[in-house]
Formats: C-alpha cells, structure tokens, sequence
C-alpha cells in the first residue's frame, strides 16, 4: 500500500497540530498508509521509502527550522529515491512562515518531485479552519498517490 510521510519539527506545538490534521486528511483516503513524525525521530534511509511527503516547520529567522534542514540535508544523499513522488509544505510562523516555505521548497525541487502541491502558510495560533485546510491538503497528497 502507497505510504504519506507526514514529517514536522514543533518546539511549542503549532506546527505538530498542523501536521496531525494532514495526516488524519490523508488518512480519510482508502488505501493509502500515513505516518507521521518529528523530524528528531525519522531515519532518512528509512523515510525515503515513502511514496508521497508532508514536510513542515516553524519559521525561525525567516527560514526553516534548523531539524528539518538536517533532515532535508540528509535526504538530499538518497534523492534519486525521492525523484517523481508528489510532496507538501506546511509552515507556522508569525509572518515568517511563507519565506520558509519558500526555503523548503528550494531544497524540494532538487529532489525533482512529481508535484508540489501549493503550501500551507499557517499563524501561530492555530484555527478550526487552519486545521480544515490541513486536513484537504493531507487528502490532496493522498489522493495524488491513491
Ligand atoms: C527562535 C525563534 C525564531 C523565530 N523566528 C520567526 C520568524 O523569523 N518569523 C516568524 O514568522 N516567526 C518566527 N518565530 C515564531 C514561530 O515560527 C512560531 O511561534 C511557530 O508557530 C512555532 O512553531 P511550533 O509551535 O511548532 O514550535 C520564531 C520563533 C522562535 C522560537
């Protein structure tokens, strides 16, 4: 079965409820297995069997958190596993958060994705309707590998 790698980084909690409700989206979809992590705790040898990707972050300084670029970094090694599967971006800031995604994304394409769906730029006090955007996005990236 097609498997979602919802991966995140969250110091206080914003950007881990975002990426809860991505992966219970992507859960609502038949078929398909989702599973979700800190980015501390995923192996990339591992993560890069994956067929599709969430990746998200809080804005620190304007870019992304320094976990993700770790986690990023270590993919780029095994990259060609990651050509052609379809990705996501998620970010929490408090206005930051599009110029880090904009930074995940750079990395992302070197990675030469199928697609990359249009991020999700989130506050830091996360909403009902926040969490309803994430949960579409997490059915988009499901259905894209259903
Ligand atoms: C060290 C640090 C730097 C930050 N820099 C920015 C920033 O440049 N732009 C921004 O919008 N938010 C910035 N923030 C706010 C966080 O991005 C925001 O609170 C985020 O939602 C925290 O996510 P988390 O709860 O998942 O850890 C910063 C927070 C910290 C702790």
């Amino acid at each position: 079965m097609p498997k979602v790698l919802v991966a995140y980084y969250s110091k206080t909690g914003n950007t881990k409820q975002v990426a809860e409700a991505i992966a219970e989206g992507a859960k609502s979809v038949q078929g398909v297995n989702v599973e979700i992590k800190n980015v501390a705790d995923i192996n990339a040898k591992e993560a890069v069997e994956a067929d599709g990707f969430a990746f998200g972050s809080p804005s620190y300084f304007s870019v992304m958190s320094g976990p993700l670029l770790t986690l990023l970094t270590e993919l780029y090694f095994v990259r060609e596993k990651m050509a052609g599967k379809p990705m996501a971006i998620f970010a929490t800031g408090v206005g930051g958060q599009v110029k880090a995604m904009e930074n995940i994304e750079s990395i992302l394409k070197a990675f030469t994705p199928k697609l990359i769906l249009p991020g999700l730029a989130i506050g830091n006090k996360i909403s009902e309707t926040d969490k309803q955007q994430a949960k579409q996005l997490g059915e988009k990236l499901a259905k894209s590998l259903a």
